[in-house]
C-alpha cells in the first residue's frame, strides 16, 4: 500500500495550525492522538440528530443512539478479534478497565499472603490499582524487572511464579522504552501454572494488529484517546470465563437484572460490568476512529512509525552526550532521553516555542526513573500523521536548543 501522509494528515485539522508562529510539530501521540475530522463530524452528527440515553428510551433517537452504541462494541470486537461480545467492557479508559479488573478479580481470587507479579515497566495505572487492592485483601506484589535495554527479564519468570501467584500484569508496549513485550510468551508461562494475565494495551492498540484469542491473555485495556478517538471512554476486554464469576465493580443502572430491597440480581454480560449512563457521544466517536484506522491499516501505521522510529534513532545517536532509554530490538515509536547537563523540562519548553510538541517528566512510570537513576527525561512519540520532514524541524530545533543551554 501506498502511504499516503498527505491525504492523513489532511484529515486532521489541528496540525494544520501555528503555534508560536511555525508550524506546529506533534511529537506527543504517546500521551493522546490528535482527532480526525471523521471523529468530530460523528460528536456532532450524534448531538445534532439523535441524541438520547441509550438501552432506556422508548422513542427514535434512543434506538438509534443504542444502535449505534452496540454497533461500536461490534467494532471493537473485531478490532482486536475476541470470540463474543460479552468480553468487551466500555469503560472511561485503560486506567478504568485495569481498576476494574483489580479490585474485582482481587475480590474474587485473591487472598492473604497471595502475590501479584507486576512488570517494573508498567505505567502507574498498572501499578497503584493492584498495590491498593492487594493490600485491602493482604497480598503482595511481586516486580518482574526490565534490564538495561528495556527488555523485561523473562527468564526470571518461572522462578518468581510460586503456588500463591494468582495474576500477571504487563503492558504491551511501555509507554517510555517502546517496548513491544512478548505477550504469548508471557502468557505461556503463565497459564502452564494457571495464572491469569493482564495486559495493559494503551501503548499498543494503535500501532499494532490485537489479536487477543492469539494473544490468550485473560484481560486486555486500551483507551480510545490514544487510537484517535475522544477521551473519556475505553475497553476492557475479558475471558468470559473470568467476568461471568467476577463480581460487579460498579452498581447502578444498567448493571442489574431485578432490585429489591431483599437483594440484587444483576445483569448479564458485559453490561453487569456498565454501571450508569455511559460516555453515549464519545463512544460513537470512538467507533468513527476505529473506521479509519481500519481503513489505513493498523499494521501499515505501525510500519509508518516504525520507518519514523529508524530515522529519529540514527540522528539522535549522533548527539553528543545524549542517552536514549529503550534499545529493544523489538519497539514501537517511541523514543525516551536525555542530554548530559540539561534537564528535559529546559529542553521541552525552549522546543515548545519552535513550534514542537513533546513530552517531559516521569511519565507516570516512577520505576523506570528509578531503574536508569533519573528523574525524568524528554520523549518523541510518533502517530499515523508524522512525516520525516517533522522529524527535521524536531532535530534542528533540538539542536538550537542544545546551543542555547
Ligand atoms: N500514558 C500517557 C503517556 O505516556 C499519558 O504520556
Amino acid at each position: 500500500m501506498n502511504y499516503d501522509t498527505e491525504k492523513i494528515r489532511a484529515y486532521f485539522p489541528i496540525l494544520q495550525q501555528k503555534v508560536y508562529n511555525k508550524p506546529l510539530v506533534y511529537l506527543d501521540t504517546a500521551a493522546s492522538a490528535q482527532k480526525p475530522v471523521q471523529v468530530l463530524l460523528k460528536l456532532e452528527q450524534l448531538h445534532n440528530d439523535y441524541y438520547g440515553n441509550i438501552h432506556r428510551g422508548a422513542h427514535y433517537m434512543a434506538d438509534k443512539a443504542t444502535l449505534e452504541y452496540e454497533e461500536v462494541r461490534d467494532k471493537v470486537k473485531t478490532f482486536i478479534n475476541a470470540s463474543s461480545r460479552k468480553e468487551i467492557i466500555f469503560t472511561k479508559g485503560a486506567t478504568e478497565s485495569i481498576n476494574l479488573v483489580a479490585s474485582s478479580f482481587c475480590e474474587k481470587y485473591v487472598s492473604e499472603d497471595d502475590e501479584i507479579i507486576v512488570s517494573e515497566m508498567e505505567h502507574h495505572s498498572n501499578i497503584v490499582p493492584w498495590q491498593i487492592n492487594a493490600e485491602k485483601r493482604k497480598a503482595k506484589i511481586v516486580k518482574l524487572p526490565f534490564n538495561d535495554n528495556g527488555l523485561l527479564e523473562i527468564e526470571k519468570l518461572p522462578e518468581l511464579i510460586t503456588s500463591k501467584t494468582r495474576l500477571i500484569a504487563v503492558n504491551h508496549v511501555s509507554n517510555v522504552l517502546g517496548t513491544i513485550n512478548p505477550i504469548s510468551e508471557i502468557v505461556k508461562i503463565a497459564h502452564k501454572a494457571g495464572i491469569a494475565v493482564m495486559v495493559d494495551g494503551a501503548q499498543a492498540s494503535a500501532h499494532l494488529k490485537i489479536n487477543v484469542q492469539e494473544l490468550d491473555v485473560d484481560f486486555y485495556a486500551f483507551s480510545a484517546h490514544k487510537v484517535y478517538g475522544p477521551n473519556g471512554v475505553g475497553v476492557l476486554y475479558g475471558k468470559e470465563k473470568w467476568l461471568e464469576e467476577m463480581p460487579p465493580y460498579q452498581g447502578g443502572g444498567q448493571m442489574i437484572s431485578e432490585v429489591s430491597f431483599n437483594g440484587t440480581t444483576f445483569n448479564e454480560l458485559p453490561y453487569k460490568f456498565e454501571a450508569g449512563t455511559p460516555n453515549i457521544t464519545n463512544l460513537a466517536g470512538f467507533g468513527a476512529a476505529l473506521d479509519l484506522v481500519n481503513e489505513i491499516g493498523v499494521e501499515n501505521i505501525g510500519r509508518h512509525e516504525h520507518e519514523l522510529l529508524e530515522y529519529a534513532t540514527q540522528q539522535l545517536k549522533n548527539i553528543e552526550g545524549l542517552r536514549i532509554y529503550g534499545e529493544a530490538p523489538n519497539k514501537s515509536g517511541v523514543i525516551c532521553f536525555n542530554i548530559n547537563g540539561i534537564h528535559s523540562y529546559d529542553l521541552g519548553m525552549l522546543i515548545d516555542k519552535m513550534g514542537i510538541a513533546i513530552r517531559t517528566g516521569h511519565h507516570c512510570a516512577d520505576p523506570i526513573m528509578q531503574h536508569f537513576g533519573i528523574s525524568a527525561c524528554a520523549r518523541i512519540s510518533f502517530g499515523m500523521y508524522n512525516t520525516k520532514e517533522e522529524i527535521d524541524l524536531f532535530m534542528q530545533a533540538l539542536n538550537k536548543a542544545i546551543l542555547m543551554l
